[in-house]
């Protein structure tokens, strides 16, 4: 029997071979410019040639500010687009997968040393930033943001949609909005970070107007044959935080706005989080969302075997699953969860001999081509 996750999907014009997608993950490997550099030529070069249906690259910074540290990559400069542009046609060249970008600003997490390095905050005589937020509330243990006035919203707004305008001019093929993680656009959903008593403040509505601004501002920027969806998330795991219900309700404003999918996370915004974590845990989420809202999801979390990625589509929760750390762990991933669930993933064709039916055929039969489909 076909399964669910072997089979091809459509958002807008765009058809993906699969339902796997890679999930965008920062590599904090930008240049001091912050232009992708060798490592994202080989880190997404080789995803895209593994056989997922998608790849998103990491989160992507619209603006200086918007950087979580120094090494991010940006979408703010030309020079930063032509090297997203050498990624982009690697990829096109040698891989079958589609290639998204998400595009981010990191708000009052900005800032910060790489993860190996310990994570701590980096202030200006390190070459960091002070960070801008919605509101004056520090992430615990970081500076006091500067807060954004209309002007900076506006300021705000305008780099998300010049950034999306880049990566249309470059040739992406979906663009994901991180609303997510206690970054900028979820510190405004959030009543954790969220005390502004104007309009984008206050009750879930008010909460929701900057990023439903941004979200429709983009919209408009993006060609109208290409997807673009948003990672939130589906809780705070903070009592007073964020919740499911809410995320519910602003999926249907965003269904309303022509959003195409909504990725369910959950966390990040606040360092007391009590998360509850497991195989397919936010799983849960995608489902409500998918159900309540009426809007496409794509699961993630920790969702690392093939039957269970199927199983998260053929049960109605999902449409699309993102793996993160398994890709990065088995960059092959869609290849051997082919093998398992005796299905086809996209195989270059440089590597045709090394597939498992291969091993004792006759290699001199090859065509050009004929490995595509392993
Ligand atoms: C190294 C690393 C970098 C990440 N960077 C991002 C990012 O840029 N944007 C984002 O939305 N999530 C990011 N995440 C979260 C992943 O996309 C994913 O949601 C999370 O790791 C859970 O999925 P997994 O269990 O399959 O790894 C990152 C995770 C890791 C491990």
């Amino acid at each position: 029997m076909p399964t669910r996750l072997f089979s091809p999907y459509s958002l807008r014009g765009l058809t993906l071979s699969n339902r796997i997608v890679v999930s965008p993950m920062a590599q904090y490997s930008g240049n001091a410019a912050n232009e992708a550099t060798d490592w994202h030529l080989m880190h997404y070069g080789n995803l895209a040639v593994s056989g997922p249906g998608l790849v998103i690259l990491e989160a992507t910074a619209v603006e200086p500010r918007g950087r979580v540290g120094q090494y991010d990559i940006g979408l703010w400069t030309d020079a930063q687009a032509e090297s997203l542009k050498r990624v982009l046609g690697f990829c096109r060249q040698y891989g079958k997968a589609a290639i998204g970008i998400q595009l981010a600003h990191s708000g009052r997490k900005g800032s910060t040393a790489r993860p190996w390095e310990g994570l701590a905050y980096q202030g200006e005589a390190e070459g960091g930033f002070t960070p801008v937020s919605g509101s004056d509330i520090p992430y615990p243990g970081r500076p006091n943001p500067v807060v954004l006035d209309h002007a900076g919203l506006a300021e705000v707004k305008d780099y998300f949609v010049a950034a999306t305008r880049r990566a249309a001019a470059i040739g992406f093929d979906l663009v994901e909005v991180h609303a997510a993680h206690g970054y900028l656009l979820q510190s405004f959903l959030s009543p954790l970070s969220n005390s502004r008593n104007d309009e984008y403040g206050g009750d879930l509505a008010g909460r929701m107007r900057f990023p439903l601004e941004v979200f429709a501002a983009m919209r408009a920027a993006w060609p109208a044959d290409k997807p673009m969806g948003l990672r939130v998330n589906g809780s705070d795991w903070m009592e007073g935080g964020w919740t499911l219900d809410d995320a519910v309700v602003f999926a249907k404003a965003l269904k309303d706005l022509g959003c195409d999918y909504v990725c369910a996370s959950s966390g990040g915004s606040h360092p007391d989080q009590k998360l509850d974590v497991g195989p397919g845990y936010q799983v849960p989420m995608a489902r409500r969302i998918r159900e309540e809202a009426g809007l496409p999801t794509m699961a993630v979390g920790l969702i690392n075997e093939p039957a269970q990625a199927e199983q998260a589509i053929r049960d109605g929760a999902a449409d699309l699953v993102a793996l993160g750390r398994g890709m990065t762990y088995d960059p092959r991933w869609a290849w051997h969860a082919a093998e398992a669930l005796r299905e086809t993933a996209e195989f270059a064709p440089q590597y045709a001999r090394s597939h498992p039916t291969m091993r004792f055929g006759d290699f001199t039969k090859l065509v050009p081509g004929a490995g595509k489909k392993g």
